[in-house]
């Protein structure tokens, strides 16, 4: 059912929540009030029980064209550092909620993603592009450097030359180049992308979801550790996670090796059975 904030829309259905950007005549530009949005579906979609995976996508032609240079930038300082500190908290604000969302996420690219648009897309656990999308660090088009973690994301997520060369040139990359830099998983025609996410969500929504919000939050949090730290965050954090679920991990060592019903270097174990 189509929420009623119109800058953003989502539906819900087998336990996919399909969220959008929805300013498709203005290319999807993050607005403060679509900022405001996102933040209040994220809160809304967040621990419903009737969703698994969240997919953040865009209505039209572009995912999203980054920050609204009028609404977001122009109009904001003109109310000066008051109206600036603002619009960066609420949008900074949903990015960061989305990169520790307790559901697992997935961006489905389906076209222009440029700027301010890397801190969604990085937000999201995994991406999927469309090989019509268009990627692009812009900023430097129009005279700013690639601020609000536009440059922490490109140095995350590209080899040094690469990001270097993105962010300096600000020339557009399509979603197979994406693909091959690794700013996204895969690429594919735009005709296919929804039924290659609905795929890869489906396999995500039969996982145990305690571990996998687990997992998640440790791929982010390792990257600045030493092995050192790693080793013991990763002991800290499943022993936390066994004190959610417990049963789930007996479970799944019960259907391997005493049932011998599946195998985990194949597939998962069936999280809906539990002998107790
Ligand atoms: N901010 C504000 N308005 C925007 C933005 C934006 N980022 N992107 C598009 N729009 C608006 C246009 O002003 C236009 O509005 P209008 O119909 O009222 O004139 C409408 O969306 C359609 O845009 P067009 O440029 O006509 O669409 P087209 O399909 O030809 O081009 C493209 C799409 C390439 C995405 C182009 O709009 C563009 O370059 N947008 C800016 C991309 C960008 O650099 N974003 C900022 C990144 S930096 C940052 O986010 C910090």
């Amino acid at each position: 059912m189509p929420n009623d904030i119109d800058t953003v829309v989502y539906d819900v259905s087998d336990r996919i929540a399909w969220l959008r950007f929805n300013r498709p005549d203005k290319r999807n530009a993050m607005s403060p009030t679509l900022n405001r949005a996102m933040m209040a579906a994220l809160d809304e979609l967040e621990f419903r029980d009737d969703v698994g995976v969240l997919v953040l996508g865009g209505e039209g032609a572009a995912w999203t064209a980054g920050m609204d240079l009028k609404e977001y930038f122009r109009e904001t300082e003109a109310e000066g550092l008051r109206g600036i500190r603002k619009s960066q908290r609420e949008s900074y604000g949903w990015w960061r909620r989305l990169r520790w969302y307790q559901k697992p996420t997935i961006a489905m690219v389906n076209g222009w993603c440029f700027g301010g648009g890397y801190g969604p897309l990085f937000a999201c656990d995994l991406a999927f592009a469309a090989d019509e999308a268009k990627f692009g660090l812009s900023e430097i088009n129009w005279g700013i450097l690639p601020g609000g973690g536009a440059t922490k994301v490109a140095v995350e997520l590209l080899p040094f030359r690469k990001a270097m060369y993105h962010a300096m040139l600000g020339e557009p990359i399509d979603g197979k180049t994406a693909a091959e830099w690794g700013l996204v998983n895969e690429s594919l025609p735009l005709a296919s992308l929804k039924e290659r996410v609905t795929e890869v969500a489906k396999v995500l929504i039969g996982k145990n979801p305690v571990a996998l919000k687990a997992t998640k939050d440790a791929i982010r949090r390792v990257c600045v550790m030493t092995y050192d730290e790693a080793e013991d965050y990763l002991v800290r954090a499943q022993e936390a996670a066994n004190s959610f679920d417990n049963h789930g991990r007996r479970e799944g060592i019960r259907q391997f090796i005493d049932e011998k019903s599946y195998k985990p270097g194949l597939g998962a174990y069936d999280k809906d059975r539990n002998a107790g």
